[in-house]
């Protein structure tokens, strides 16, 4: 009996000290220690020895259980240190390694110009207005005084989409003049609005993209004339170019106001003498603008015996490339990082 429990011991304690992880381990611990276990049942058999030698074999046994049982927890320690020591390794992480540069991202220049001139035309009181840009043949043309015959629709190059359910006839919005319509029709007068957004003509060369950016501003109130116009116009201008520049207002036409107007200011290149960008005139033409038609206020029933409005359009690719020196219209559109990020403001 004494030799077996000694056997056992010798015979327990290698099969811990050879455990190469904590599953083994645990499995040893129940062969050995469990209710089956080989030591458990050596103790059982001790009912069959001479009483006189149980004491002593009973020791010896409890001795050997305790050995095992700390040889188990100090093999359990040893196994979870190596254990935390490989994870160490494995995840190490090398702090001197140089950092994956995220390059900052940066706001175009045509959101740039949008979100100049809406903080321009918001401190003068104008909110921001939208409409959709697929636009029915009647807001974009008709009750702009712009009628199915109007020469001036040739100008426009209009995409022409398959008609409404309604049957309505419809097209990608060459303006944005038809939010106008949506506001007057929407809001009773006084009012004013500012109409950022996109516009397509089917035309593409160096100085026309078929998608490109107009803002339309428009005000309506009792006894609004011409002199309101100009006023808000120059002072646009000024604030938008920041500095002070000749303008003037040249007779023109559009279907939808009269008179019209088109805008021109100083040459910002060559301070009115003739160069290049000017074409030699000394001027540079930046926006059309006019009195509402009072076949316009008819459409959308406003009395114009009580209301008079003014209307302007701005090309934000236009004055885009004027105020930050941009010569390609197309490069507004290529997306060369190498161009976005000698315009774009980075935020
Ligand atoms: N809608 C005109 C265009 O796209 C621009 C324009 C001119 C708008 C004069 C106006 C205006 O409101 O009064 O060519």
């Amino acid at each position: 009996m004494r030799d077996k429990l000694e056997r056992l011991k010798e015979s327990a304690l290698r099969a811990v000290d050879q455990a190469a992880n904590p599953a083994e381990l645990e499995e040893l611990r129940v062969r050995l220690l469990g209710k089956k276990g080989e030591l458990t049942q050596v103790l059982r058999e001790l009912g069959t020895v001479p009483p006189a030698e149980r004491p002593a074999l009973g020791e010896l046994a409890n001795v050997i259980k305790t050995a095992v049982q700390q040889r188990l927890e100090s093999r359990g320690e040893t196994l979870q240190a190596q254990a935390m020591e490989l994870r160490l390794h494995a995840e190490a992480v090398d702090v001197t390694l140089p950092g994956r540069r995220q390059p900052p991202g940066g706001v175009h220049p045509v959101t740039r110009a949008f979100q100049e001139i809406n903080g321009i035309f918001l401190a003068m009181g104008f909110p921001v207005a939208s409409g959709p840009e697929i636009e029915s043949d009647w807001h974009n043309f008709e009750a702009l005084n712009i009628p199915a015959d109007h020469p001036a629709r040739e100008m426009h190059d209009t995409f022409y989409l398959p008609p409404a359910a309604d049957g309505s006839k419809r097209v990608l919005r060459t303006h944005t003049s038809p939010v106008q319509i949506r506001a007057m029709l929407a809001h009773k007068p006084p009012l004013r609005f500012l109409a950022p957004g996109r516009v397509y003509r089917c035309d593409s060369d160096i100085t026309h993209s078929p998608m490109f950016h107009q803002v339309e501003g428009f005000m309506v109130d009792r006894d609004v004339h011409f002199g309101h116009l100009k006023g808000i116009l120059e002072l646009f201008l000024e604030r938008f170019f920041e500095r002070s520049l000749p303008v003037r207002f040249r007779p023109s036409y559009f279907p939808f106001t009269e008179p019209s107007a088109e805008v021109d200011m100083g040459c910002l290149f060559c301070g009115g003498k003739g160069c290049r960008v000017c074409k030699g005139s000394g001027w540079l033409e930046v926006l059309g603008c006019g009195m509402i038609h009072p076949n316009v206020l008819k459409s959308v029933h406003i009395d114009q015996e009580v209301w008079s409005g003014f209307a302007f359009g701005i090309g934000v690719e236009r004055l885009a490339m004027l105020k930050y020196g941009i010569d390609d219209l197309r490069n507004f559109y290529d997306n060369d990082v190498r161009f976005l990020t000698r315009h774009a403001v980075m935020v």
